[in-house]
């Protein structure tokens, strides 16, 4: 019999399945949600555990919703929700359907799950929502939608961790606050870049301590602390002036 469950949101992600083989290998019972049930059948084979899968909606909320709390019953609540989806683009000449897809599955998406998760916790009387969160969010940046996205999804969870304390309720709210991993595989920067499995272990770990907010890996903390406190002239790359080529 399984030690746990957990449930993660967005599970075709590389992160989410390293999450999820590592919680599967803790004899945790999984439960996916993901866009294309399918393409996650070779993986979900894969694990030792036991493991079901649901399609996801994350742009449409009531349906979202319908999906998580149906899955929710059937499988009797779970200890651990792990909410990670996103989509993340960039055009300098900001159309806005970039920033209105960010918004419907980074803002919009995000929290009718998040919400949602916390209200069935609340009724169970316990579990741990995480959210797979960016370092993005701790500042604007080029990527608009998205920056305000991820300092949305700080403020929100902060927000379902205030009602947890009220309620005096044993539900915990972790904010995982990632560091830039596809900047650093662009800077190809072995000091910022770290295999995904140290990157879910650390999750994992961090989670296991019931920590409301973490950065991993732990040197993007000092990352974070930098674009916080740079004055906009240095934190803005784009202000600067091109090199010019050589020859
Ligand atoms: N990669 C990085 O460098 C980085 C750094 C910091 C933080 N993060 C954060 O980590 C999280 C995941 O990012 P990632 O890089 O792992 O991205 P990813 O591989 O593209 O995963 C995003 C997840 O969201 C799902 N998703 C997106 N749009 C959807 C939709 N309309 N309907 C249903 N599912 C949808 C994807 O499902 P499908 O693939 O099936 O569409 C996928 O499971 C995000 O919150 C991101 O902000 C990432």
């Amino acid at each position: 019999m399984s030690a746990a469950t957990a449930m993660i949101i967005g599970a075709s992600s590389a992160l989410s399945q390293a999450l999820a083989a590592q919680l599967s290998a803790q004899n945790v019972s999984l439960v996916l949600f993901v866009n294309d049930p399918e393409a996650i059948q070779p993986f979900s084979l894969s694990l030792p555990g036991e493991v079901s899968i649901y399609p996801l909606t994350i742009d449409q909320p009531h349906t979202l919703i319908a999906q998580l709390n149906q899955a929710w019953e059937k499988h009797n609540g779970a200890h651990l929700v792990i909410v990670n989806t996103g989509v993340n683009e960039y055009d300098p000449a900001l159309p806005w359907s970039i920033d209105q897809h960010t918004i419907d599955v980074n803002v919009m998406g995000f929290a009718a799950a998040s919400q949602c998760i916390f209200k069935l916790m609340c009724q169970q009387g316990y579990g741990q929502l995480a959210a797979i969160n960016s370092i993005a969010g701790q500042r604007g940046g080029p990527n608009v939608a998205y920056h305000a996205s991820k300092a949305f999804a700080a403020n929100y969870l902060q927000g379902l961790s205030m009602h947890a304390q009220r309620l005096k309720l044993p539900v915990t709210i972790s904010d995982i606050q990632l560091g830039l991993f596809d900047k650093a595989v662009h800077l190809n920067t072995k000091l910022l870049l770290s295999p995904i499995d140290n990157v879910a272990e650390q999750i994992l770990t961090a989670l296991k301590k019931g920590k409301r907010r973490v950065y991993v890996t732990k040197r993007w903390r000092i990352v974070a602390w930098i674009n916080r406190i740079l004055p906009e002239y240095i934190y803005n790359t784009r202000h600067w002036k091109p090199r010019k080529k050589r020859g």
